[in-house]
């Protein structure tokens, strides 16, 4: 048993007052039975007035009922506690409404614990406003990031596209100098013909100088009118190792006349990417007829593939040929450039492969070592069926390149 000083009345009254929640109970008959101090702030009740006086006093009569009812509630154990929010006088009080019992259990009245939490409600309407604020801030910058965005797609295919014009203009201007100069040659042969008909030992030199000049042009343009053939140039899934075994069959007959083995080191599972077979095709039969042209004998291409952590597959032809010199190096991929002669090459094969690697968003590089060989690397997206970066990349490519 407590010391009974503990439990003294006057002492329990002390520590209720102290407190800063209101303590109002009300007893089984409805009535004022104690209010602490700060009940009496949060209520506006006046102890001495109020106790010992119904609680229906301080209610209008409408509600009369309802207070009637909530107490009876409690009465019954229909409640036990009860919690509401309540606004008065522009503050807000947490109310909480318990039952208090006797020692049998019997009913005896309510307490009711009412805190001001119009700071706290203060906070969190404040708290409220700023995510709000937030979130419109954040739908702003989306909206403007989304915007950069698209303002940076459309510079990056206006780079592109003027990227493509100059490009064009390089290549016809290249074109038209391939074309020029047999032509001259042409024209000259044929003046100096004219300008001696009965010469017929010179005539026959200059006209077929003049038709080697016009073959010439007539290999460029089968190269030229190749590369523009009417095909489907719709990108597709497909597997790079099927592309590959079509340029090795094409080529084949060739590589037996000078008795070059060509091994496959292909990656042990198929490596898709998303591209256009009939470019992709025209790139690997150039670089093994390159490779071809570099070997002298019984040298050897090899071709392998492989897939790196990144996702990007790797595919490398290699070869035993004469290799390229440092300063040849940097001009192989520029249009019309050749060290082959006259009629074996028109300078269009790399330059034509770096282009269209490029448009599938890779990347193609030479090692080259003079008299060892020649390796060319080339560098895809992998393309998996949910990839639509790859996608969306190479489509900002293609509609460049129209
Ligand atoms: N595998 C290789 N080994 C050695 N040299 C190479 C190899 N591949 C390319 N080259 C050099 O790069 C040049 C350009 O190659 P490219 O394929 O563009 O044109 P080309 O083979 O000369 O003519 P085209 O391919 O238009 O018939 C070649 O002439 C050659 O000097
Ligand atoms: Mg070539």
């Amino acid at each position: 048993m407590p010391d009974s000083k503990y439990l003294d009345k006057k002492n329990l009254v002390d520590i209720l007052d102290s407190l800063e929640v209101g303590i109002v109970y009300v007893d089984q008959d409805h009535k004022f039975a104690f209010v602490n101090k700060a009940g009496e702030e949060i209520r506006g009740i006046c102890s001495e007035d109020r106790l010992g006086t119904s609680i229906l006093q301080c209610h209008s009569e409408r509600i009369h009922g309802k207070v009637l009812d909530d107490l009876h509630a409690f009465n019954t154990g229909e409640y036990a506690t009860r919690h509401k929010m309540i606004k008065s006088k522009g503050k807000y009080f947490d109310n909480n409404y318990n039952v208090v019992k006797d020692e049998n259990g019997n009913f005896r009245g309510v307490v009711l614990a009412s805190q001001d939490v119009t700071e706290k409600v203060e906070l969190e309407r404040q708290l409220v406003k700023a995510n709000e604020e937030l979130e419109k801030k954040i739908k702003e910058r989306t909206r403007e990031i989304k915007n950069a965005y698209e303002k940076l797609k459309i510079a990056q295919f206006q780079l592109m596209h003027s990227e493509k014009m100059a490009a064009i203009g390089q290549f016809v201007s290249g074109v038209a100098h391939e074309i020029n100069n047999p032509l001259d040659g042409i024209q000259n042969c044929i003046k100096m013909v004219l300008s001696d008909l009965d010469n017929k030992e010179q005539a026959e030199d200059y006209l077929s100088l003049a038709l080697e000049g016009l073959f010439r042009i007539e290999v460029l343009v089968r190269r030229l009118l190749d590369y523009a053939k009417p095909h489907s140039n719709e990108k597709v899934r497909v597997n790079v190792h099927d592309i590959i075994e079509d340029a090795i069959e094409l080529t084949k007959f060739k590589l037996k006349e000078k008795g070059i083995a060509i091994t496959k080191e292909f990656h042990n599972e198929s490596l898709f990417i998303f591209g256009e077979t009939h470019y992709l095709g025209q790139v690997f039969v150039n670089l093994i007829l390159n490779a071809y042209d570099a070997i002298s004998d019984d040298g050897s291409i090899t071709i392998s593939t492989s897939v790196d952590n990144n996702k990007n597959i790797k595919i490398s032809i290699k070869d035993t040929g004469i290799g390229i010199s440092e300063e040849d190096r940097i001009k192989v991929f520029n249009p019309f450039f050749t060290t082959k002669q006259k009629d074996n090459g028109t300078g269009l094969g790399l330059y034509l492969a770096y282009n269209v690697i490029n448009e599938h968003a890779g990347n193609i590089d030479i090692k080259s070592e003079i008299n060892k060989g020649t390796e060319i690397i080339i560098t895809l997206p992998h393309f998996e069926e949910s990839n639509e970066v790859i996608k969306d990349n190479i489509e900002i490519l293609d509609t460049a390149r129209k």
